[in-house]
């Protein structure tokens, strides 16, 4: 299966709207984000497309965008969704690889790749965790902190 992060188009707009993780208390809306993002310069997104096909939606907070970056570079991951019949499927893990692959590629000396998300029983705390995210204990609001170490080779961490 060949996974891509596309930028999104006037073309694609509809269709990565339509894509929907059907879990709405852990995920906004794509058209929500993407409107959002017209108004945080610190807003970088893309679309997961598989064989082709839009599957999903990534939005990171890159704080070096910002008309006043601070001065380390700061990224977190803001929105992170694959569509509902498309999970499961290994598409989330093999999209969030290749977007570390790119924030590492962007950001050489950055340390830590940040994440948060609510607790509850659909959480995909675990999914990070697999990922190599380790939580810090800390909250933003009430979602659980989690980051990746950057200075350790990319890899499953279990
Ligand atoms: C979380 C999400 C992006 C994962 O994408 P995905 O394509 O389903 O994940 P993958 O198929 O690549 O799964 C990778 C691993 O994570 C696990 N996993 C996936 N989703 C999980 C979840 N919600 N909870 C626990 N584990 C999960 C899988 O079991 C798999 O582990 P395995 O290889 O040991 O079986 C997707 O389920 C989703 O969009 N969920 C709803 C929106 C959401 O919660 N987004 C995150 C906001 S912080």
């Amino acid at each position: 299966m060949k996974v891509e992060l596309p930028e999104v188009t006037a073309q694609t707009l509809g269709a990565v709207c339509k894509l929907d993780a059907e879990a709405n208390d852990y995920v906004a809306p794509n058209v929500y984000s993407i409107a959002q993002a017209y108004f945080h310069p610190e807003a970088w997104f893309r679309a997961i497309y598989a064989d082709g096909e839009p599957v999903g939606f990534v939005m990171l907070e890159d704080r070096s965008l910002r008309t006043d970056p601070p001065p380390e570079p700061c990224v977190l991951l803001w929105r992170y969704m694959v569509h509902k019949p498309r999970q499961r499927q290994g598409l989330g893990r093999a999209a969030l690889q290749l977007v570390i692959a790119d924030v590492r590629r962007r950001h050489p000396t950055l340390k830590t790749f940040i994440t948060s998300c609510m607790p509850g029983p659909q959480s995909p705390r675990a999914f990070y965790e697999s990922l190599g995210f380790v939580a810090t204990g800390e909250k933003d609001e009430d979602e659980d902190i989690l980051v990746l170490d950057l200075t350790q080779p990319s890899g499953r961490a279990r």
